[in-house]
């Protein structure tokens, strides 16, 4: 599938819009359009549904190693700015980023690539951010200019080399920017934090700084004893909190993917130490299937484990799920969730301060005086297990999860074009958008056959009665084709039509978006049919 054709549809049928797009955008931020809010709040209910209020406290989930309980949160984007810091995002949120003295602007290094070539016996390093299925375009345009050669020797160009991130060149002063005319322009790779800052109240500088939250994670750690004091909840147990996150990306980029404000679902899991090992396979395989039963196909969507000398001492297992998203090279996969264990790091840097997460056995980082760099809480987070009589820090296991990666994950799944037949019965290709139900925006549409002859009165009808149970659409303009292609690629799994046929006997058809099979029921029975094919 060709990413611009998503783009394009998602921008026609109001999925996706540009952010402050009449003032031509904003970097790193977008907008869903009236379809594109039902799809992203159905994928974010449908974790919420079947990871918190589904989810059964009384029986063993299959593959769990024993019943657990789940319960959830809604903390604020902008936190106390010591909770950042014992967390660790203050010191070590940080990219490295590359600034560009000709054009002023600013690059995450690990994000440029380029290609070496040569001609008229200079050999110099093109840089660029553009998408990879316009990365040659790009440098080829930008060598040909900064050769100054005409569009007939464009062939003098000597291509070396496949094309390689910046991060590989060591010299800078052959590299052509980005978006640059002269060579050498770069600046050395230097550290950026991620972190958006903000003014809290009338204070100015340091006093009234604070930072708009980078995760929701931080806020369930820090609500961690409120939850346990306000609730019955015993060890183990999950709490989950699904909101706002932002990032200063410096090159947010493929569409939603990297954006620079983003909504993350996340569960933090709070289990013995003896059992975490148990328990972070039961989340990767969890969250892994949950993916799969929304219809994420088996080839496009991997679990990866990260190796031994990737994972923090601390931690046991982190595993990424991944899917090949299309605006990536061929291979390649991008993250959509990542489970990690996180043993007691987090509690314990709330309790203590923040921790040196190279130190094993977890030692506080301080000062050339001995003193912590950033003070914890001070309050006990740990946990009395009040049958065996056991005092212990929980150990976390962390399922963090993107709605927006979701949400798009989706999209590029249910991109489809197939041949069906149009009025005439000419086959013709049509766009349909193959969601799995229980995310499609709308999830049936009603339309009367033609406007007359009451069938637009009946049609109302059976809208008005679907209407306050599920996401119904009601349509009577043009041919009818054309109204079922329109649905096409709204992704609206069931089309129910109003005939001739109906006036007699009370039945009308159902269309299925996929197979394009239809059948008829009795009107009584609409509700019941839609309700079971939707799950
Ligand atoms: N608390 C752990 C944490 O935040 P992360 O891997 O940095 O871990 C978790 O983020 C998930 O949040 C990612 O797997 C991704 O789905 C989503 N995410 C992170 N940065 C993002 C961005 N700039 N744009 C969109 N989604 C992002």
């Amino acid at each position: 599938m060709e990413m611009e054709k998503l783009v394009s549809l998602c921008k026609r049928r109001g999925f996706l819009f540009q952010s402050s797009e009449i003032y031509g955008g904003f970097n790193g931020f977008w907008d869903y359009g009236p379809l594109g809010v039902e799809l992203k709040r159905n994928v974010k209910n449908a974790w919420w549904s079947d990871m918190v209020t589904g989810h059964d406290d009384l029986s063993v989930a299959a593959g769990a190693p024993t019943t657990y309980e789940m319960t959830g949160l809604d903390c604020t984007i902008i936190m106390h700015p010591q909770v950042w810091k014992c967390s660790g995002h203050y010191d070590l949120f940080h990219d490295f980023m590359v600034d560009c003295r000709e054009s002023q602007r600013r690059y995450r290094h690990d994000q440029v690539r380029g290609r070496w070539v040569q001609a008229k016996n200079q050999r110099i390093f093109v840089a660029t951010v553009s998408e990879t299925s316009q990365e040659q375009e790009d440098v080829q345009r930008r060598a040909q200019k900064f050769f100054n050669l005409r569009a007939k020797n464009i062939d003098q160009l000597e291509w070396d080399g496949d094309f390689q991130p910046l991060t590989e060149i060591s010299d800078l002063d052959q590299v052509l920017g980005p978006d640059a005319k002269s060579l050498g322009t770069l600046t050395e790779p230097r550290e950026f934090n991620l972190m958006f800052k903000t003014i809290v109240g009338a204070l100015s500088g340091e006093e009234g700084t604070a930072f708009l939250r980078p995760e929701t994670a931080q806020g369930i750690f820090v609500n961690f004893k409120n939850v346990l004091d306000s609730t019955r909840v015993r060890v183990p147990f999950g709490i989950a909190q699904t909101g706002k996150s932002f990032r200063n990306e410096i090159t947010p980029r493929n569409f939603t993917f990297r954006s620079r404000e983003f909504e993350q679902m996340e569960i933090e899991f709070f289990c013995h130490p003896d059992a975490s090992a148990e328990w972070y396979r039961y989340w990767r395989d969890r969250r892994m299937r949950w993916y799969t039963e929304l219809g994420l196909s088996g080839e496009r969507l991997r679990l990866r484990e990260h190796d031994a000398d990737e994972l923090s001492h601390y931690s046991t297992g982190t595993a990424d799920i991944e899917y090949a998203f299309p605006f990536l090279p061929e291979g390649e996969f991008g993250e959509l969730e990542g489970i990690a264990h996180r043993g007691d790091f987090d509690l314990r840097s709330h309790m203590e301060g923040k921790l040196n997460p190279s130190t094993n056995p977890l030692e506080l980082e301080v000062d050339e005086d001995g003193k912590p760099v950033w003070r914890g809480s001070g309050k006990d987070l740990t946990y009395r297990d009040d049958l065996s009589g056991e005092r212990y820090t929980p150990h976390v296991i962390e399922p963090s999860a993107g709605a927006d990666r979701a949400t798009l994950a989706f999209l590029c799944e249910a991109y489809t074009e197939d041949e069906a037949p149009d009025e005439k019965g000419k086959m013709q290709t049509r766009t349909v958008m193959k969601f799995h139900p229980r995310v499609a925006p709308i999830k049936a549409a009603v339309f009367p056959l033609v406007k007359k002859d009451g069938m637009p009165e009946v049609a109302r009808e059976i809208y008005s009665a679907l209407k306050p149970h599920f996401n119904v659409f009601y349509d009577e303009k043009g041919a009818v084709g054309r109204r079922y292609r329109r649905q096409d690629e709204a992704g609206t799994p069931y089309c129910i039509t109003v005939d001739g046929q109906t006036l007699q006997d009370q039945t009308v058809t159902i269309r299925d978006r996929d197979t394009l099979e239809q059948w008829r029921v009795s009107i009584d029975d609409c509700i019941t049919e839609v309700r079971q094919r939707i799950g």
